[in-house]
């Protein structure tokens, strides 16, 4: 099978690019990464992902009338390169429901919080305050609802009593690194697919919660 070409969008860091960009440079892994977009020009990630020579574009949402035309040029570049799934990696912005439509069952989003809970900002220090008692991340579809796409997979850490929200924000960032690679992989070589808002592992129906990394990870 030959590689699905990827595209991230990111806002910042871009550890969790980074991790991709590196699993990829596997010639078995079933993804290539074409490109990388940014809504920000200073995003450190850009640098990043240049020294491993990937494409780069930065488009300033204030060169466009509205969201919809920035959008729109997007998904433009998104097509000239022909990109088959978009990860959405620590990308500050909302994308608009035409974007979202266009590209169904296409765009993958990384959130750091064990989704339906948290959804949005501070999702670490929500956690700490709520006194719970695990944290983790959730890689999901994106839907035009913010951070409530169907789950694709969930992975868990504990919180430490006296843990801060950095603290608890490197745990979680350390699975994310390895979720975000085990579900683009999994995407890629067609073992995941979503029919309707059932997601399919190996063509096992998911739960609401979708793959436990976890889990997973206990059987490797
Ligand atoms: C991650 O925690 C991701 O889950 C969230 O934003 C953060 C981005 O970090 N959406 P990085 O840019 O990948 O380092």
């Amino acid at each position: 099978m030959s590689k699905k070409k990827v595209a991230i969008l990111i806002s910042g860091r871009g550890s969790n690019m980074e991790a991709l960009i590196k699993v990829c440079q596997d010639a078995s892994f079933p993804a290539s990464i074409e490109l990388v977009i940014s809504n920000k020009k200073e995003a450190y990630g850009l640098e990043i992902a240049q020294s491993y020579g990937i494409q780069i574009q930065s488009l300033n949402r204030k060169n466009f009338p509205n969201d919809n035309e920035f959008d729109n040029k997007i998904s433009a570049i998104l097509k000239e390169n022909r990109i088959e799934i978009i990860c959405t990696a620590g990308y500050m912005k909302i994308l608009n429901a035409d974007f979202i439509s266009m590209f169904r069952d296409k765009i993958v989003n990384i959130h750091p919080s064990l989704l339906p809970k948290y959804p949005g900002l501070n999702t670490h220090l929500r956690a700490i305050n709520a006194k719970d008692k695990k944290s983790g991340a959730t890689v999901h579809f994106v839907t035009e609802e913010l951070d409530s796409g169907p789950i694709i997979m969930q992975g868990s850490v504990p919180i430490f009593s006296n843990d801060s929200s950095e603290q608890l924000s490197r745990r979680v960032l350390e699975i994310e690194h390895k979720m975000l690679v085990t579900a683009i992989s999994l995407i890629c070589a067609e073992k995941i697919k979503k029919r309707k808002d059932t997601i399919y592992f190996e063509n096992k129906k998911l739960s609401k919660k979708g793959i436990s990394f976890n889990h997973l990870m206990e059987q490797r």
